[in-house]
Parts: C-alpha cells; structure tokens; sequence
C-alpha cells in the first residue's frame, strides 16, 4: 500500500478523530476524548494527514506554528503532537514512514524547528535530540521552621502580606490594554518566548471581574504594575496532589512588589487546598527570583534532561534559522568589545553546514568558499541552547574543547550568550 502526507481537511475529521483515540486508547467522555474531539474537528486544519490510495486516514500529525523570539528576531518552530497511527496498521512501518516525510515537509514548508515529545528512540530516528524542559515551581506542602518542626501550607501561605499596591481582580474591560502593554514590557525581546503582540484586541463581550477567579492585577496609585492569571490543571492533578498553572503572568520590571504580591495572593488563595503545586513556564530570570524570595516565596527552577520519554528537538533548516537571526546577531557584535571583528564562523551540525560571515559589523550567512577562523561541530541541542540563551555557546562542550583565543571567546560570548531566556515554547 501507498501513503502520502497532505494537509487535513474537513472531511478527514471524522477518521482523524477514530484514529487518535484509537491508537492512544482515549476512552469516551474522558478529558483526553474531549481534546482530541476539539483538536480534530475543530482545529482539523492545524494538523497532516498521512492517507492510503483510497484517501483514508492512516495517521496524523498535529502541528502547532509557534514564532520564538530570538532578541528582536524570531524563529518558526512546528510543534509536533498527536503522532497517531490507526492502531491496526501499526508495527508495519508506516509510523516511520509517515515522521520521515513530516520531517521532510517541516523544512519544505519554512519551519526553522521542531519540537516533539516521545519516545526518543523512535524519534532520534528523524533526526530529534532529547532537549531540556523547564518548569519553575512552588510547592504549597508543610514549611519547615526549625526544630523538626514545620508549619502547615494552609498557615504557612494563609498571609497575602502587606504592599505598597493593591492586588484585586482582573476586569477585562478596564485592564485589557495594560495587561497587553505588561506583557509586551516583559517579554518582548526575551529569547525563547513565544512573540508577543503588542496591538491589544479587545472582545466584544469582555468577561466582568471575577472574584473567585485566580486571576488578578496589582496597581500602585492607579497604575497597572502586574498581572497574574493562574488556573487549576485537572489533567494534571492527582489523587494526592492538586496542581495549579501559570497561564500568564508579567509585570514592570522595576517594581519587584508587584511579582511577590500576586504570587503571594495566589498562594493564600490555593494553600487549603494542599498537598498542591503551582506549575509555570516563567523564565529562569534572577530578578524575577529575587523578587519572589523577597516577597517569601520559595520556589524551585527545574531543568529536566529527561533523555528516555523526551522533550526533543529538531533544527528543520539550519541555514534559514541562522538567516532569520542574523540582525539580531549584529545587533549583538554592535555592542560588545568584539564590534570590529571580522572573519568567518563555521557551524555544522549532524545534517547542515553553515558559515557565518562578520563584515563591517554585520552578520550573515554566507555561501563564498571563505577560511573560517573557527569551526564548530555541534549538535542540535547545543545549538537550540545557544540560540536561546539556555546556555551561552563558550559552555558548550565543542566549544570548551577548541583552545578559543580571547578574541574568539568574546565573539562568541556576543553572539551567544546566556540569557534570562523564556521557557514553555521550546520544551
Ligand atoms: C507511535 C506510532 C505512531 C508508531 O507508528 P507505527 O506505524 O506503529 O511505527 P512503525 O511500525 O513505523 O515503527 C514501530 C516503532 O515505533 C515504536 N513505538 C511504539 N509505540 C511507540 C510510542 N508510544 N512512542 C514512540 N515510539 C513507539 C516501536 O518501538 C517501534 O520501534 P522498533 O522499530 O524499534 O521496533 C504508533 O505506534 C502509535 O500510533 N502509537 C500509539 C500513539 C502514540 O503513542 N503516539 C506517540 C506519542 S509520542
């Protein structure tokens, strides 16, 4: 039997939706169900189809576009999901066959990246590399105070404390347009954060404040400082444990107040609710965790490296990504030490080569057969956590091992260097 890879349509919704539930074993009227129900009927067009000679749905693939900004750059990443074959056509190979093409259309269709979650030694296969996730987290259980003994949550976070503002519910028809010039304020120009859209668009039916909502504003003297919005994750819950997420948060860098005093609200409000969890993708960012330890708030970073069932990776184009970030590149050299530096950087990885090129402080990506100073052979994830700040590149193993002159350690500090970088987008 033939199979290609095609766009979904409308009519494939039905065998889409009988296929994901199958092969995922999703039982009717369960959250999963549900989902998998709205994804494919209702977002039929965000997903491909790998389909037999008589146009049935074999598989599918769900494909979310997500821009992640590199500085004032961004990059495209196809977030994959939903990798689903109709159960009883699968161990025949077509799965294979089906991510191999995937791959292939990826880059065909202009994605820089892509990220996936799975088994990873299926899909090293195509190509993925196990790639880090990272979580901060807040832990509402018993807060020890010495002497072996220890404070209950719902005593320990009961205080929403005492601040300069006040926090009190969102209401979208008065705090749309702050809460969009907040979040532009935050993370515009963070590496690793999805692109933020400055223009704000407000509802035509804005939902009134809602006092039991976990969803707040903190203002000082009637201006918006932050906004936090968190909500309970059913799916994530269990028995023992009840947890929470982050859905959005920001506020103005320069008043670290409104950081502790939203989250510390959050906490009063969810601390009976105990043994519970506040899960966020907020940016590992050293003000921001200054900020709440101040404010009492214990939190944890995580960084997973989960490396069997992975978070994974996927450079699509090599070429187009370096292209796409070549101004902020240069916008980088401009202001370093190394701003008259000129050369050539060669960066290779698995499957593409490229050769950066620096002339008259501006960056590109070059196809002249030129001498590189210096070559790197990195892998996908090395470069992934160099192009967002996860970790500068100098710390990169293949980095560590070529004996840098100072020169070329402070072009490459400039060019890619650790940063407060965003996190939820790419893992
Ligand atoms: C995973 C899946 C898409 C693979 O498709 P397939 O047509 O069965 O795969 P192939 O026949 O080409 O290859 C089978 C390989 O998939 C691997 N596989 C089976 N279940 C898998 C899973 N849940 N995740 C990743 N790989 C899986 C098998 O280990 C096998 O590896 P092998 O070749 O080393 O034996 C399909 O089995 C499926 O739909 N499974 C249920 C849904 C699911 O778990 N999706 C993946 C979510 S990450």
């Amino acid at each position: 039997m033939r199979y290609r890879l095609r766009p979904a349509t409308a009519a494939d919704a039905h065998e889409m939706f009988q296929t994901q539930t199958g092969a995922f074993g999703d039982v009717e009227g369960t959250l999963r169900w549900e989902s998998a129900r709205s994804y494919c009927f209702e977002h039929t067009e965000q997903h491909i189809v790998f389909v037999d000679e008589s146009n049935h749905v074999a598989g599918l693939v769900h494909i979310h576009d997500h821009p992640i900004q590199v500085g004032l750059c961004a990059v495209r990443k196809a977030d994959v999901g939903h990798v689903a074959i109709r159960p009883e056509l699968q161990g025949q190979g077509i799965g294979t066959r089906m991510m191999q093409e995937t791959v292939a259309w990826l880059r065909g269709e202009g994605y820089h990246l892509s990220r996936l979650g799975g088994r990873a030694s299926f899909y090293s296969r195509f190509g993925y590399e196990p790639f880090p996730r990272r979580f901060v987290q807040i832990k509402l259980g018993p807060v020890p105070i010495g002497g072996g003994s220890a404070l209950p949550a719902s005593e320990a976070f009961a205080d929403a404390g005492e601040w300069p503002g006040q926090v009190r519910p969102y209401d979208e028809s008065r705090d749309l347009e702050d809460r969009t010039r907040l979040r532009w304020e935050y993370d515009h120009g963070r590496s690793g954060a999805l692109v933020v859209e400055r223009a704000c668009h407000p509802g035509r039916h804005p939902a009134p404040p809602d006092a039991k909502a976990l969803r707040w504003i903190y203002e000082r003297e009637g201006e918006v400082l932050g906004y936090l919005h968190a909500v309970e994750a059913p799916l994530e819950s269990t028995e023992s444990e009840t947890v929470f997420t982050i859905a959005e948060f920001a506020y103005a860098p320069a008043f670290p107040d409104a950081a502790g005093a939203l989250m510390r609200m959050l906490l009063s409000r969810i601390c009976d609710r105990g043994p519970a969890r506040v899960t966020s993708r907020l940016p590992f960012d050293e003000a921001l965790s200054e900020a709440l330890v101040a404010a009492e708030v214990p939190h944890e970073r995580l960084e997973m490296h989960q490396a069997m069932a992975s978070n994974m990776i996927l450079v699509a184009n090599l070429e187009a990504t370096l292209q796409a970030i070549a101004p902020e590149l240069s916008r980088r050299l401009a202001g370093s030490l190394v701003a008259d530096w000129e050369g050539a950087i060669e960066l290779s990885l698995p499957a593409e080569r490229c050769m950066l090129a620096v002339t008259g402080g501006e960056v590109c990506v070059t196809e002249e057969p030129v001498q590189p100073d210096l070559r790197l052979e990195l892998t996908q994830a090395q470069f992934v956590k160099s192009l967002f700040g996860i970790a500068a590149l100098t710390e990169m193993p293949p980095a560590r091992a070529s004996s840098l002159s100072p020169t070329l350690r402070g072009l490459l500090d400039a060019l890619f260097p650790r940063l407060q970088a965003g996190s939820g987008p790419w893992g």
